[in-house]
């Protein structure tokens, strides 16, 4: 099994646009927007979340909006400049699930690791081979305040790892070879850049 996001009991995350009966992509996105490499709060270890408010449904919102208009499978708070435990996840076009996820964990890793091709929508343009743990036990919370807990492996397991670090100010890049890194100095001091942008 892939991944059974009912594994603890508790309800079925749902994906939130379709809870709040919203389209899927928006033009208005507010005030938030996405930072990139070079970015403080990227660098940051996120707050945990300790309200499901209206604040936060919209931030979840706003992630969404701002992931798929990006093209991205992934997108945690602070990619959008937000110091807060909370991730959204959408791999359906890879028949995987779409929800959000309030401070998740990784309670288990497998021993047996693999490389896989990442990017990052804060550090555009850039993919590299990870190598991370094949499969993992999670939990966080839904956006109705259950908590829930689920095996992950694939594409499902992979998300998960790189949008949990980012909660823990580590990038894919971070992961990545020294050397590796190096190769890569002149194209992310381009990226930096980016965020002085309007
Ligand atoms: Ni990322």
């Amino acid at each position: 099994m892939e991944y059974d996001l009912t594994k603890e009991g508790g309800n079925d995350p749902v994906p939130l646009m379709e809870q709040k009966g919203r389209n899927t992509i928006q033009e208005e996105t507010g005030n938030i927007r996405l930072v990139y490499y070079g970015n403080e709060t990227l660098k940051r270890v996120a707050r945990e979340i300790t309200a499901i408010d209206d604040a936060l449904v919209e931030l979840v919102d706003s992630m969404y909006r701002i992931m798929y208009r990006s093209g991205g499978i992934g997108l945690a708070a602070p990619q959008v400049d937000i110091s807060k435990r909370v991730i959204v996840i959408d791999i359906q076009g890879k028949k995987g699930p779409s929800f959000p996820l309030i401070n998740p964990v990784i309670l288990e890793s497998s021993e047996a690791t693999e490389p896989y091709e990442e990017g990052c929508l804060s550090v555009p343009g850039i993919m590299r081979d990870v190598i991370r743990p094949v499969e993992i036990l999670a939990k966080g919370v839904d956006m109705d305040g259950n908590e829930v807990e689920f095996e992950a492996g694939g594409l499902l397991a992979r998300v998960l790892q790189h949008e949990i670090d980012h909660l823990n100010g580590v990038l894919f890049i971070d992961r990545l070879e020294d050397h590796v890194r190096k190769e890569l100095r002149p194209e992310l001091k381009k990226i930096r850049k980016l965020n002085r942008e309007p």
